[in-house]
Formats: C-alpha cells, structure tokens, sequence
C-alpha cells in the first residue's frame, strides 16, 4: 500500500466554549482558547491517501487534482475565517482540532477520486498535532 500526502496551510479565528457549561466552566476546561473575543492560529492540513499506483499514470493519485479538491473544499471554506460563525461544515461543532480534522474529514471523504482518504492530520500548533482516520 502507497501513501500520499498533500499538506496545505491556513489561518483561523476560533473560540472554544460549550454553551452547555456555565462561563466559568469554559475558562476551566478551555483557559485562553475561550476568550469571548477570538484568537487566531496558523493551521497546518495533511490529507493523506492510500491506495495502489495506477500501472498507466504511475500515480497513487494525481497531487494536482487533490489540491484543488482541498482548495475547493476545505481552504476556501476556513482559510482567514472565523471558524465558530463562517465555516459551514464547522456548525454547531466546537472548533477543537479533533472535531476539525473530523469535519475536514467527512468533506473530503466522498470526493477522493483514486486511491481512499487515510488519514487526516492537523497541527494547531508546533507541538501538538491531532489526526483522524475515520469512524
Ligand atoms: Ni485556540
């Protein structure tokens, strides 16, 4: 089994609160990330896909058309937005980077043309990275 990997980046504002948990409750459990007015991070994206290599192309998938799926789907949905108010696939979802990258995952699951999704994989910050391969 091969895997390919196309790693893309984006900028997002987000705010971690469950309305379900009183104010002083979210500060508890989410600290900075709840602060009523937003805050920003530098995402990085990996969308990995494993299959067989086509005999004709060579490919497992080609790296073109999988960028434009991401673009399409994802990037243009999140990249410089307000993840909790303007990301449609992030509704009602509080925007954790585990229920990020299985949102993202549930984008681009059906929309793989060769080769299957794996895996998808998300760096909110340097040292933490949160990944996703399915139910
Ligand atoms: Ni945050």
């Amino acid at each position: 089994m091969h895997y390919v990997t196309r790693r893309e980046t984006f900028s997002a504002a987000h705010r971690l609160y469950n309305p379900d948990f009183s104010d002083e409750e979210n500060e508890q459990i989410y600290g900075k990330c709840s602060n009523p007015n937003w805050h920003g991070h530098n995402y990085t994206l990996e969308v990995v896909v494993a299959g067989e290599i086509d005999r004709k192309t060579g490919y497992v998938i080609d790296l073109k058309k999988l960028k434009e799926i991401i673009i399409e789907n994802v990037i243009k949905k999140v990249d410089h937005k307000n993840l909790n108010t303007e990301t449609d696939f992030m509704r009602g979802i509080i925007p954790t980077a585990e229920n990020i990258a299985a949102a993202i995952y549930k984008q681009l699951v059906n929309k793989i043309p060769s080769g299957k999704l794996y895996a998808i994989k998300i760096y909110e910050t340097e040292n933490n990275y949160f990944e996703y391969k399915g139910e």
